[in-house]
């Protein structure tokens, strides 16, 4: 049988690249998204029968929407092997603007929902001695962030610290976690909220002189969810165009 994948915030953008790219590699995927009309299309057009291509709403900020997930997958499918923590929410502030609420649903999505994915399908994964979990950061983790806020930035700087906490705790159980930090994407959420002469400003600054490409992170995902990666793990992949160098 096909391995089993959970994509989240799978109805757009980043999320419904990795989707595609993993059901095109053979993958059963789970499609969970707040907007359960956008994953349902996408669903639809890999598979109309539902058989490998499952829509499922999934809110990352409630930990029980994790549980019931893979109580279901369970049933469904026999279990689950790929997580990937993909949901997130940018947002443009101006630092000394941000208030403690905004700062606190920031991490509650970027942060919190990668935290409470990786314990329960950490724990899924442990107790089948396999697994393999991708979590999304960001370049903003790493350098403060090009044209997002403070919250934002921060929250993605502690995905990469729960990956190798993560990380740590289940290797010995056949589960892998990883991390991936992409730099400014060719993906609607950038064209939507940067304006076009920042954009072009920004172009400028990254050394290859373009935008990311959301297939090639997915191509990436799809080479760390492999079996044979079992010795990846902790690592944070940088694709930022040059932007960042360690
Ligand atoms: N686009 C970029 O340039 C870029 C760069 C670096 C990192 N990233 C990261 O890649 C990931 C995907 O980004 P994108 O550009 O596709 O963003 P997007 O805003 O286009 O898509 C995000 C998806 O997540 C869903 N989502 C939002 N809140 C959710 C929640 N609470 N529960 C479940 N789903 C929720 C949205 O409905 C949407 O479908 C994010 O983690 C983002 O931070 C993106």
């Amino acid at each position: 049988m096909s391995r089993v994948a959970l994509i989240t915030g799978a109805a757009r953008g980043l999320g419904a690249s990795i989707a595609q790219r993993l059901h095109a590699a053979g993958y059963r995927v789970a499609l969970a998204d707040v907007q359960l009309e956008g994953v349902q299309q996408l669903a639809d057009q890999l598979d109309p029968s539902g058989q490998s291509a499952l829509a499922l709403q999934l809110d990352v900020r409630l930990k029980t929407d994790f549980q019931t997930t893979c109580a279901l997958l369970s049933e469904r499918w026999g279990g689950c092997d790929v997580l990937v923590n993909n949901a997130g929410k940018s947002k443009v502030a101006a630092l000394m603007d941000i208030t403690p609420e905004e700062f606190d649903e920031s991490m509650a999505i970027n942060l919190r929902g990668t935290f409470v994915g990786c314990q329960v399908f950490g724990q899924h994964f442990a107790d089948r001695g396999f697994g393999r979990i991708i979590n999304i950061a960001s370049l903003a983790g790493q350098n403060g962030g090009t044209a997002t806020g403070a919250h934002y930035a921060a929250a993605k700087g502690g995905v990469a610290t729960l990956t190798k906490v993560f990380a740590r705790e289940l290797a010995a159980k056949g589960v892998t976690v990883n991390s991936i930090s992409p730099g400014p994407l060719d993906l609607p959420i950038v064209h939507e909220t940067v304006a076009p002469d920042r954009l072009a400003q920004i172009k400028q600054m990254i050394p290859v002189g373009s935008l990311g490409s959301a297939d090639y992170i997915a191509d990436t995902v799809l080479l760390l969810a492999a079996e044979n990666a079992s010795s990846v793990t902790g690592a944070c992949w940088d694709i930022n165009g040059g932007l960042f160098m360690r």
